[in-house]
């Protein structure tokens, strides 16, 4: 997070007012004046994201009102910083918890994907509202921008082996012992499906799977599994017209967890943490994967391909086979799963999955406390046949297409038998229609009800 914040609560700073759609009358009647006559002027009716810039007499910016609706939306702050011109604001008149939201909105308004392209403005600046912990907010804010950064760079900047780097970058911050399996050592150790789907890629690319570890051994062992296709062709099954657009964003479970990891490490959550992220790309060559082939996995499992684009089930398949046979207290996938995920939610609700209800209750409440949107759908246990083969173990798709997210959830949950607790998240990680502090562009879900779930429930060391 670039200087957003400014801690000196005394510094000089122009005021800014939260205004809600009952409240424009109250609002005039305290501040009598040219403003009150220019917020009628400007037919300011305190509607949720408007930013009305209120002037002073030589022409110069006196502060500015914000339309916050009903008042039921803690980002619409976002938009004083996507909005105002650069210079040092307080909040004037908030109210308690309001402020540490209002601060974490303010400072999603300032992103920007500067990788290829300067940004055309200076960010506003605002003085940190009373109460609000400056390193547990930018914590949050820079791993939502990390996410971001990562799923917005395309595939030609960050394949697997730039992913890796990623990884490797944020193990060595903590120094947390990182290894890799490269290549077709994946086939010696024993991932086949990670190295049938990644055969395809150019060399330099190659598949892999990144493994860390961080923290004390004798603590709660959290695992958290990324599903890291760095681009989605489809493969043979090739994705038809503009599907493939997106799909650079097809590592967008990898940048996740990797993002949550740092959230954990940073606060020294006393938990012993594991990240695996298998790194693939699904492309297309003679040496790809079929349809109708039957691989080995390193269940054991005969695994049959109904269809090459299902790809990112079968890397996470052996990835948390690995993981379980530590058996983990609580073991954690997400991974931009299946398109089927927004038919059932749309963009912004990721669905997930898990059959504790103990921590579907906690993580609940945590989505609601942290305004990170999850639902929880069903490991439908009748739909699980659906997933059977007349020539191997299983078929890793349904041959219907109906409640495609259930049985891609279903899948993946037959190959995790000990962990204590099993949670698998089907995200987007994109927002496709620019809101208040989310651009179109990659974003992150589910991270920030994750990590204060975890901080609730394991503390700090
Ligand atoms: N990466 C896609 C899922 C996806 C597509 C996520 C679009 C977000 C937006 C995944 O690998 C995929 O292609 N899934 C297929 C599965 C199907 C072939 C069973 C899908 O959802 O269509
Ligand atoms: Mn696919
Ligand atoms: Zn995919």
């Amino acid at each position: 997070m670039e200087d957003v914040f400014v801690t000196d609560k005394d510094a000089v700073a122009l005021p800014v007012w939260p205004v809600g759609a009952g409240d424009v009358k109250e609002w005039c009647d305290a501040h009598a004046g040219a403003n009150a006559a220019w917020v009628g002027t400007a037919g300011f009716t305190g509607e949720a994201g408007r930013v009305l810039m209120l002037p002073n007499e030589a022409g110069g910016l006196a502060g500015a009102l914000l339309g916050i609706g009903k008042g039921d939306d803690p980002f619409i702050f976002a938009a004083l910083s996507e909005t105002l011109p650069a210079g040092t604001y307080r909040l004037a008149g908030l109210a308690g918890m309001q402020g540490r939201h209002a601060a974490f909105a303010w400072a999603l308004g300032t992103y920007g994907f500067t990788k290829y392209k300067a940004r055309d403005r200076d960010i506003p600046k605002l003085i940190l509202p009373e109460n609000v912990d400056l390193q547990e907010l930018s914590d949050l804010v820079d791993a939502v921008f990390l996410t971001r950064d990562l799923v917005n760079t395309p595939t030609s900047d960050l394949g697997p082996a730039e992913l890796e780097a990623a990884v490797r970058n944020v193990a060595e911050d903590f120094s947390a012992p990182c290894s890799v399996i490269l290549g077709d050592d994946l086939l010696t150790e024993d991932y086949p499906m990670v190295h049938a789907v990644g055969r395809a890629a150019a060399e330099g690319a190659e598949p892999r799977l990144i493994d860390f570890t961080w923290g004390d051994d004798a603590a709660p062992k959290v695992t958290l599994v990324g599903k890291g296709v760095c681009y989605d062709t489809g493969g043979l099954n090739l994705k038809p017209g503009d599907s493939m657009s997106l799909m650079k964003k097809d590592m967008g479970g990898a940048a996740h967890v990797l993002a949550l990891a740092q959230l954990i490490m940073r606060a020294k959550l006393n938990v012993r943490l594991r990240v695996l992220i298998p790194a693939v790309e699904n492309a297309v060559s003679g040496n790809a994967f079929r349809p109708g082939d039957v691989l080995a996995s390193r269940k054991g499992l005969s695994v049959e391909i109904g269809n090459t684009d299902a790809e990112g089930r079968l890397i996470l398949a052996d990835a948390l086979v690995e993981a379980d046979s530590e058996t983990p207290d609580l073991l954690i996938d997400m991974a931009t799963l299946t398109g089927a995920a927004r038919v059932a939610l749309g963009p912004d609700l990721p669905p997930f999955y898990t059959q504790d209800d103990q921590f579907a209750a906690g993580l609940t409440e945590a989505s609601l406390e942290t305004f990170d949107p999850l639902w929880r759908m069903p490991l439908w246990a009748a739909y699980d046949g659906w997933l059977s083969s007349k020539i191997a173990d299983v078929n890793h798709i349904s041959s219907g297409g109906h409640a495609g997210s259930i049985t891609a959830a279903l899948f993946l949950a037959r190959f995790v038998e000990q962990a204590k607790t099993y949670v698998h998240f089907d995200v987007f990680a994109w927002t496709p229609r620019a809101k208040p502090g989310r651009p179109v562009g990659g974003d992150a879900q589910g991270i920030r009800a994750l990590f204060s779930y975890l901080k609730k429930t394991y503390g700090s060391a």
